[in-house]
């Protein structure tokens, strides 16, 4: 498991196919051998730093059972606990923390901050999400598409509705781009990805063999697809302010039972990185609801919470695609 010795894992776009399916295959097998309870400590004695200048529960939890699985520790910064981008500029603290640690995870909202972060620390660095990737989420999406299906990936079909201009949506254009797989963007064309993304995407594609749809039309999009998939319509750092006109631009594009139907199969699967916008009973999410008249955002309850829904499977491989990242980079 040392393929990807000393490497950094900042988005997909660094890596070819046959190193991005090598992560998720030692993932599957990281997972089967947790499971049977023969796991082997590759990172014993390993430090890791955990940089999250924005708030997670998957991520952060799933690198710090990672690296405790696998015999390594961790120490966690959390948004204000540390000097960085305060007091600190982000190469000094490259330098710094690379003297310490032999692998750092960033969380933050640019990704040039985690470039400059790889440029000068030293060691491995990790993307834990910028606002353009999410490469470690793709590596548990893709896993996930791989158990629910009895395809190959460069068969599976997904389709991805909501806001594609952020994180999720670049990652999972590139992505399915990268695999040969055939991948559905839906969304008002004001949601799509930034032109330079959809002609990198293109241009992989020419390679891999993959299909590109980019569709404002539903019926269009979904047809056929193995995954549904989907996103919150507002991310972290964006301002309240654009809850109504994401709410008015994407409410046609929210996952239902109609669009599961749309697909015309069967055996659709539904998936969503998480964490979903509910009404937790702040009552910040009732009120957006009702001053829309909606009852749900990007996915319906009856959705979300039914046998087409594979989101904690999904949930669940973070831990063991993070696992093999470490793996791979550190043993
Ligand atoms: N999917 C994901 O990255 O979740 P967290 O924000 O909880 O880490
Ligand atoms: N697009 C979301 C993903 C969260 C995992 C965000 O950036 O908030």
């Amino acid at each position: 498991p040392t393929a990807l010795a000393g490497r950094h894992f900042l988005k997909e776009l660094d890596f070819t196919a046959e190193e991005f399916r090598g992560l998720v295959e030692l993932a599957a097998e990281l997972k089967a051998a947790k499971k049977a309870g023969t796991e082997t400590r590759y990172l014993r004695g390993k430090n890791i730093a955990l940089i999250f200048e924005k708030t997670s529960t998957r991520t952060r939890c799933a690198f710090e059972v990672a690296a405790a699985d696998q015999g390594a520790s961790t120490t966690y910064l959390d948004p204000a606990g540390s000097q960085i981008g305060h007091k600190e500029s982000v190469k000094d603290t490259a330098r710094v923390l690379g003297r310490m640690f032999d692998g750092i995870e960033y969380r933050g909202d640019s990704q040039q901050k985690v470039e400059e972060l790889a440029a000068f620390a030293g060691v491995p660095v990790y993307n834990g999400l910028t606002d353009d990737w999410h490469p470690t989420q793709m590596l548990a999406d893709v896993l996930t598409m791989t158990e629910h299906s009895t395809k190959p990936l460069h068969e599976i079909t997904f389709a991805y509705l909501g806001d594609a201009r952020f994180n999720m949506g670049n990652s999972y254009l590139v992505t399915g781009a990268l695999l040969g797989m055939d991948v559905r963007i839906v969304a008002p064309k004001s949601y799509w990805p930034a032109q330079e993304i959809i002609d990198r995407a293109r241009e992989l594609a020419r390679g891999s063999g993959a299909r590109i749809t980019l569709t404002e039309t539903l019926e269009e999009g979904v047809r056929g697809a193995d995954f549904v998939v989907t996103d919150v319509w507002v991310s972290m750092g964006e301002p309240k302010e654009v809850w109504d006109e994401r709410i008015t631009a994407l409410a046609p594009y929210a996952v239902t039972m109609d669009v599961l139907r749309a697909t015309g199969n069967p055996d659709v699967k539904f998936m969503h990185c998480l964490p979903a916008f509910h009404d937790l009973g702040t009552g910040v999410g009732r009120q957006i609801f009702d001053s829309h008249g909606l009852t749900s955002l990007e996915v319906t309850d009856e959705v979300f919470e039914s046998g087409h829904s594979v989101v904690f499977d999904e949930a669940e491989n973070r831990l063991h695609t993070i696992k093999a990242v470490l793996v791979a980079t550190l043993a």
